[in-house]
């Protein structure tokens, strides 16, 4: 009983503290099949605008699946994926970050070698018209003033951004590709277990990332098997179970048991027997 009410007030405007333009992201009923493996079924929920909402479940839940339909990397088998009320079928990837849509992986996918503002721009460099107007020339000034900006905006300080991404520690590096997302991302960031590989301190600036993005108004969508960060970070978790979108809960009314309990399928039994 009390879980319906929590359901109901999930789904009204006010619950989220937004009016009612429509969801940055929204997934209807979406489904996807690997062969005969089912990694996700009949899975809907929504995403507004200055919301960091948490995506958790055990490994093989169909988290990264979930992510990588948004990302455009994979198509659902069924079911819809709209933006901003719009139907999408994203092609790859590609087509999705040209919508806004950026993605943090757990391995940040950075070049080492090179500067960590280049990264900022690999395959997206800014050009410059030569002296017969043709679009010939790298502007380096221009890259690397907007890659300057865009860290700055991520509040981690990083000792030079000339630095090469190899000699940056795992935060920084972090840093690096939160400032990626978030200077081409002006939709929707999606994080999957960014924290995975980093140290107490450097999980910690994680946070401050995504509290920085979550200010400028962009959703976040974090993966993590991190439940004190999801915690302290989260403005509503979603509970993946053996690809069932089994619980949405809002995380200032719900404690890291009750996450635990709907994570581990506990929480379905205990839902069955009452
Ligand atoms: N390319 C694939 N081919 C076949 N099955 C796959 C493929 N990718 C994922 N799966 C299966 O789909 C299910 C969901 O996988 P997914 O990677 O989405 O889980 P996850 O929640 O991200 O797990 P983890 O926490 O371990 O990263 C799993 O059963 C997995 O084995
Ligand atoms: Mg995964």
């Amino acid at each position: 009983m009390s879980d319906n009410r929590s359901q109901a007030n999930l789904a009204s405007p006010d619950a989220s503290g937004v009016g009612a333009d429509p969801p940055i992201v929204e997934l209807r009923n979406v489904g996807k099949h690997y062969g005969r493996i089912t990694a996700l079924k009949h899975v809907s929920f929504a995403i507004r605008k200055g919301e960091v909402v948490a995506l958790v479940g055990d490994n093989g839940a169909g988290k990264s699946t979930l992510v990588n339909i948004i990302a455009g990397a994979l198509a659902p088998s069924v079911g819809e994926l709209l933006i901003e009320g719009e139907p999408m079928r994203f092609r790859s990837a590609n087509e999705a970050r040209q919508m806004g849509i950026e993605t943090v992986y757990q391995d940040l996918a950075l070049a080492n070698d090179v500067p960590a503002w280049a990264n900022l721009f690999l395959g997206r460099e800014i050009k410059r018209r030569g002296p017969l107007g043709a679009l010939g020339w790298l502007d380096k000034k221009a890259m690397i003033g907007a890659a300057d900006e865009a860290l700055g905006r991520t509040k981690i300080r990083i000792k030079s951004i000339e630095a090469k991404c190899g000699a940056l520690s795992g935060g920084q590096r972090q840093a690096v590709a939160v400032a990626r997302a978030i200077n081409w991302g002006s939709r929707m960031l999606l994080m999957d277990e960014p924290t995975a590989a980093l140290g107490v301190e450097q999980q910690h600036q994680v946070g401050v990332l995504i509290e920085a993005v979550r200010e400028e108004g962009t959703p976040v969508l974090l993966v993590s098997h991190n439940l004190p960060q999801v915690m302290a970070v989260s403005d509503r978790i979603l509970v993946l179970f053996h690809g069932h979108l089994v619980k949405e809960l809002v995380t200032a009314r719900t404690t890291t048991d009750e996450v635990i309990k709907w994570i581990t399928g506990a929480g379905l039994v205990r839902q069955a027997a009452s």
